[in-house]
């Protein structure tokens, strides 16, 4: 009797830990406690759950409403989890929606966001601008620009009045990065094959490398990469980069920006080079895998693996997965000793902050809104 109360009971836990069902509900004015992954900003309880299906282990959320007034969390789209995959709870609480990740769902890996925002803005991120009549003329040249991925337009009542009717378009990574590169003995790191990394073009081209060559000025940004073909990529998506520096020794890819002169100096052990935008560059990087390299956190889980190869299969195989880090025979911890840890990052359209402002209008690119009037 004893034995069958503790088999059923772990049963249970079991039950509660494997058996997540697809959910779609959004519940109004109740918290979902758990322990907080990530706390991103979004406009709404639908981008907010998306956010948490793309997030590596988000299990379920909370969305603090526009018109939260307690503190200075409005806009938090609350990203957590619990080791049972539920929330520990369920709490009362004006001005927040609640749900879960829909990975059990099936998710769209580009879902269509055609919601717009009034009197909502997103700072920051900003690539282009230009003026246009109205705001749908704006979300349209969203949807036409390639790298456009979200917009704020500012309608005919905003001040300052020079301002008005101004478009600006946003850029958020819609390739997977990798947050961090790290060197780390005995560990083993790659991506994904089927990942996808640039858009597809039919005319082949050869990325052109400068080696040990520095392009030294007018920085843009600062990220993690494992070679310098990873950089090039990154390079290629960011519609400001006009040419990288990638720096081996501490695998740090520079992104530059200057649209009118491009000054080299020879440096050993670093490499330069241009995006590429217009054709299809050999992706033959993303087979590489690379030795005592980390990719650390962005975990989506664990499997035991006989060697590195069979991680980058598992992880190819895995739908989620973009990137890997598998742990050595010769790893010093023995506890981590045959680890394949599968990774992703969101892709999605995510702007950098959202908040409230009189007069302008914001919204997302509608380029996977398809069969929908644009
Ligand atoms: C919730 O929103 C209402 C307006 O919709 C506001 O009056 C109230 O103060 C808000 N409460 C909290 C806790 O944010
Ligand atoms: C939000 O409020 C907390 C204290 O309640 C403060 O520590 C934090 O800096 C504030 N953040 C912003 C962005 O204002
Ligand atoms: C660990 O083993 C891998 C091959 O399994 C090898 O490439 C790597 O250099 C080794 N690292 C150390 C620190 O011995």
């Amino acid at each position: 009797m004893g034995t069958y109360l503790i088999l059923v009971g772990l049963l249970s836990i079991c039950s509660l830990s494997f058996s997540q069902e697809c959910s779609r509900e959004l519940v109004k004015n109740v918290d979902f406690p758990g322990a907080e992954v990530s706390t991103p900003y979004s406009p709404d309880a639908e981008h907010c759950q998306q956010l948490c299906t793309q997030h590596s282990s988000c299990q379920f959320f909370t969305f603090v409403q526009g018109d939260w007034t307690r503190n200075n969390r409005t806009f938090r789209c609350c990203l957590r989890s619990s080791a049972s995959g539920q929330p520990n709870a369920r709490t009362a609480l004006q001005n927040v929606t609640s749900g879960f990740s829909l990975k059990p769902c099936n998710p769209d890996p580009q879902p269509c966001l055609s919601q717009v925002y009034q009197n909502v803005e997103f700072p920051g991120a900003d690539y282009r601008s230009f003026f246009t009549a109205d705001y749908k003329e704006c979300q349209r040249a969203c949807t036409q620009d390639p790298a456009c991925r979200f917009f704020t337009f500012a309608n005919g009542l905003f001040t300052p009045e020079k301002y008005r009717f101004k478009c600006q378009l946003k850029y958020s990574w819609a390739i997977p990065r990798t947050p961090d590169v790290e060197t780390k003995a005995g560990v083993t790191s790659g991506f994904s094959h089927k990942t996808k990394f640039t858009q597809h073009f039919d005319t082949a081209c050869e990325g052109r490398l400068f080696v040990n060559t520095a392009i030294p000025e007018h920085h843009l940004q600062k990220l993690s990469a494992a070679s310098p073909q990873q950089c090039q990529t990154l390079c290629s998506a960011h519609p400001l980069c006009t040419y990288f520096t990638y720096v081996s020794t501490n695998l740090t890819c520079l992104l530059k920006n200057n649209r009118n002169e491009m000054v080299i100096k020879n440096k050993e052990g670093v490499t330069s080079g241009m995006p590429a935008r217009f054709c299809q560059p050999d992706n033959n990087w993303i087979k590489v895998a690379h030795k005592d390299v980390d990719f650390p956190g962005s975990n989506i889980r664990f499997e035991p693996k006989d060697n590195a190869d069979a991680c980058q299969k598992a992880c190819t195989n895995d739908k989620y997965c973009q990137f890997y880090s598998y742990v050595n025979d010769n790893f010093s911890d023995p506890a981590l000793r045959r680890r394949c840890y599968l990774k992703r990052v969101i892709t999605m359209p995510a702007p950098p902050k959202v908040a409230k402002l009189a007069n302008v209008v914001s919204g997302f690119t509608k380029k996977n809104c398809h069969g929908q009037k644009q």
